[in-house]
């Protein structure tokens, strides 16, 4: 089954809280913290956007973002999360790019992404090392002891026109 995207709306919120859990990869309170970016984005809050992916009317996977205050048009891509049954078939690939191409349209000029080092989060920063992001900056210790913060960069401009052309 091909997945689909659009909006997420309220009727999302307990399959996004479910799905962000199953991963086994978020600790509760950062679970806890999509859910609360999600109803500020309900609540009319555009510095959270979101994007989600669903299979028929299920939601399988989801992005969430903002403009970064104090900046120019640089983006940060707070959250993306596909449902474990679905990792590995594309459902990522198409949502980060469609947030991309949105950032383009919304004259972004630079997205930035936050992960961590350990590594279960491996896959995670393959995901983005091969679809042209660069590790800017590492924060020894930032998260915890042994669990460094990864900063990757994207250049909205050259950088996506450069990957989408590859
Ligand atoms: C990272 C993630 C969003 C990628 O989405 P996806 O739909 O699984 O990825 P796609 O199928 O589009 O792309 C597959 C690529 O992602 C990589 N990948 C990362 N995590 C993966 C996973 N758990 N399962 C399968 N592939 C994964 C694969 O190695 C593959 O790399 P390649 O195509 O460059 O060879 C998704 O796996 C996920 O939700 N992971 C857990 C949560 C997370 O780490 N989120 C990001 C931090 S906020």
């Amino acid at each position: 089954m091909t997945c689909l995207l659009r909006p997420v709306g309220r009727a999302q919120r307990a399959p996004l809280e479910r799905l962000t859990r199953a991963t086994g990869l978020f600790r509760p309170e950062e679970v806890a913290l999509a859910v609360e970016l999600l109803d500020d984005n309900l609540a009319g809050d555009d510095d959270y956007r979101f994007l989600g992916a669903y299979a028929g009317e299920d939601l399988v996977g989801y992005a969430c973002w903002g403009p970064t205050p104090g900046t120019q048009g640089t983006y940060d891509l707070y959250w993306i999360v596909v449902d474990p049954t679905w990792q590995g078939k594309g459902v990522g690939t198409r949502l980060l790019a469609a947030v991309e191409q949105t950032l383009i349209a919304d004259r972004g000029r630079l997205i930035v992404v936050e992960t961590s080092s350990r590594a279960d989060y491996a896959p995670t920063r393959s995901f983005y090392e091969r679809r042209g992001y660069a590790q800017a900056a590492r924060l020894r210790g930032y998260y915890a002891p042994a669990d460094d913060l990864v900063i990757y960069r994207k250049d909205l401009v050259d950088g996506v026109l450069a990957t989408t052309t590859a």
